[in-house]
């Protein structure tokens, strides 16, 4: 089956607390497992970060309830491509609140998508600062 996978950064609203953060992420745990949909959720240097694998619908159809979501701003998808199989059989939140045990290729996988994140946000920066210069 093929999947697609999608993966973007966002800046957390002002206030969000460690609660709100947690509530969140239980509710976001227990939809993906009814709608099929794995990846991980990334809460760190002020960002959230989310990759998210699945069938095309369910992932469509979830981004665009993410994307309306105020409890974030600032939402920039850094990857999207349809892949044979899942890179994470799982969804894993990763957060300073919540602590999981994760694999090798888990951390490897995490590791890999924060960078490709702060990788898309340096160019945006780049682009800025060109765009300031050019005034
Ligand atoms: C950073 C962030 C990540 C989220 N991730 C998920 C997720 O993986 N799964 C999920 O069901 N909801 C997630 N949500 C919540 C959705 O935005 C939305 O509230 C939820 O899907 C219910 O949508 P609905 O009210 O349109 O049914 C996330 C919200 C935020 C702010």
């Amino acid at each position: 089956m093929t999947i697609y996978r999608l993966a973007y950064v966002s800046r957390p609203s002002p206030g969000l607390t460690a609660e709100d953060l947690t509530s969140l992420a239980e509710a976001a745990a227990r939809r993906n497992a009814e709608i099929g949909v794995t990846g991980l959720l990334i809460h760190e240097f002020n960002r959230f970060i989310q990759l998210l694998e699945g069938p095309l619908d369910p992932v469509e159809t979830l981004m665009q309830a993410i994307i309306a979501d105020k409890r974030h701003s600032d939402i920039r998808i850094f990857l999207q491509q349809s892949a044979p199989e899942r890179s994470l059989s799982r969804w894993i939140m990763w957060s300073d609140f919540t602590r999981m045990a994760m694999s090798r290729q888990e951390l490897l996988l995490r590791e890999e998508i924060v960078r490709a994140a702060l990788e898309s946000l340096a160019d945006l920066d780049a682009e800025g600062r060109k765009g300031d210069r050019e005034l």
